[in-house]
């Protein structure tokens, strides 16, 4: 066995390398020895090494910034994926591709299964959806593993060089009690058969004051009186959203991106 180990360098690339212990070679593959968007480099890159498996752990994983760059999220997360199968068709090697729980609305009550119809919300999810198909398609040995939030000491190459336990340690340690709150999500808001990203967790905290999108839904009520408990010494306000959302985000959205022009 000789495993191609892809993304290295992030959170569980990290720790897939640290814990490899199966028989064979692992080749870790950093960026700078394979750019997945440099012209031809998957080819190149793996006919040298010629893997037996392939596992892809890379990934463009700026979820928000991906509604703004849609060209570099399906760059590395759907057209470098079809070339990695492509790729290992042609070597007759295993590709083990990594995806994301985020190719579903989260609307389904019950644990989702792999025959569950994919619904992506945003275009992070879509291009994460359109790799998982060019892998089962061009490539006959080819294995999804859709995975959620991720637990290691690998540090995330997205999020500021931190992990999820750091975080948690640095937190404690600062002597800060944790809680955690639970907001309920509104009823699926669609428009033209398109679910949009419907939630109260979209508020805005200004000076004075909490902002909370509403959509006419019977957990508003739930959600204001949550958060009103949590910003006790602010004024907090429902604002319908149900029109704003159709441009896929609401208050908090509203306040991150100014436009030039
Ligand atoms: N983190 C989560 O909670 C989570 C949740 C659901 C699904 N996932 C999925 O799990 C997988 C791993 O995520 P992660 O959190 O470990 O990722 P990560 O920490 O953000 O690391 C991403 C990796 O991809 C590499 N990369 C990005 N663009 C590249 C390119 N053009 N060429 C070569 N390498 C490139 C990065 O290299 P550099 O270090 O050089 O930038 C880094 O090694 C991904 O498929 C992700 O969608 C993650």
């Amino acid at each position: 066995m000789r495993c191609a180990l892809i993304g290295v360098t992030g959170q569980l690339g990290h720790d897939l390398a640290r814990t490899f212990d199966l028989p064979g070679e692992l080749v870790r593959l950093t960026r700078s020895e394979l750019d997945l968007l440099a012209p031809g480099a998957v080819g190149r890159v793996l006919r040298e090494i010629r893997p037996t498996h392939v596992v892809n752990c890379a990934a463009y994983n700026l979820v928000d910034r991906a509604e703004d760059e849609r060209d570099a999220a399906f760059a590395v997360n759907a057209d470098a994926v079809g070339a990695l199968a492509e790729t290992c068709e042609g070597l007759g090697a295993t590709l083990i591709h990594f995806s994301t729980d985020y190719v579903f609305d989260g609307a389904k009550r019950t644990p989702y299964t792999e025959d569950d119809a994919p619904a992506p919300l945003g275009v992070y999810a879509a291009s994460k959806l359109a790799g998982e198909r060019l892998a089962l398609e061009r490539c006959r040995r080819a294995f999804v593993i859709r995975v959620c939030g991720l637990y290691g000491v690998g540090q995330s190459a997205t999020a500021g060089r931190t992990n999820f336990v750091e975080t948690m340690l640095r937190l404690a340690a600062s002597g800060k009690p944790l809680r955690v709150v639970e907001l309920p999500m509104p009823g699926p808001v669609s428009f033209q058969g398109r679910r949009l990203p419907a939630s109260y967790a979209n508020f805005y905290i200004a000076n004075g004051l909490v902002l909370v999108p509403t959509f006419n839904d019977k957990n508003d009520r739930l959600a204001l009186n949550i958060l009103a408990e949590v910003f006790s010494d602010r004024e907090v306000v429902g604002i319908y959203c149900g029109d704003l959302i159709w441009g896929f985000g609401a208050i908090h959205c509203m306040t991150q991106q100014q436009p030039a022009a």
